[in-house]
């Protein structure tokens, strides 16, 4: 009879379809208690005015669900997707809206809330083309933030967690689509 060996320093969860994870960077409970305090910092920063809050497909979607439960005044939630062309491997800069929130944004707060700042490229044209939309304010929150884009034009004034510059995975983020639905972030081996 075979038995499957894992390497000791994997971590074996049934979620993973049998890929193993090198190490969890976030766990469920870090995860909880930040974005607890991220809600409380961005309730106490918009004390009046129309909130809207604009997730960015798909990677945001369980971020932007925990988040907006934690932040204790009134607001509204709509979603933009974005979608950078290039060579698949390497990020053009290109990046088109593909749906367009219904939402009116003029003279409204607007908060977009991305998964993890990268490179910055999408962010930075998704916010040249929001702010032709006249909106009162328009700040970033991001999960994660890898630190390593140059020269960010905006940055996220809202940021969860210092990311390590390795492929992370789980509570929205993908690898090819899979672990978005992971509870905790992972790096992926
Ligand atoms: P940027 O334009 O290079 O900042 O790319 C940001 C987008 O790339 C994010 O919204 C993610 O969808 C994706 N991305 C960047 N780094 C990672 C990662 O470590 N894991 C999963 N997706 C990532
Ligand atoms: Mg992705």
């Amino acid at each position: 009879m075979t038995s499957i060996v894992r390497p000791r320093e994997t971590f074996a969860d049934p979620r993973l379809s049998g890929r193993a994870v090198k190490r969890i960077a976030f766990d469920e409970a870090a995860i909880a208690k930040r974005v607890s305090e991220l809600g409380k910092e961005i309730t106490g920063a918009y004390p009046d005015g129309d909130l809207l809050v604009l997730g960015l497909l798909k990677g945001s979607f369980i971020f932007l669900s925990d988040l907006v439960r934690q932040i204790t005044r009134p607001l509204q939630v709509d979603f933009l997707v974005a979608a950078s062309y290039g060579d698949g491997m390497v990020s053009s800069g290109t990046v088109n809206l593909v749906y367009d929130p219904e939402t009116e944004l003029e003279g409204k707060d607007i908060l977009l809330v991305e998964d993890i700042v990268d490179s910055g490229r999408t962010l930075n044209r998704l916010m040249s083309i929001l702010k032709e939309r006249n909106p009162r304010s328009l700040e970033i929150c991001a999960l994660l933030h890898k630190r390593i884009a140059a020269g960010l034009k905006y940055d996220a004034r809202f940021v969860g967690f210092d990311a390590p510059n390795e492929f992370l995975v789980g509570y929205g983020l993908d690898h090819a689509e899979n672990f978005r639905h992971l509870p905790y972030i992972a790096s992926l081996q």
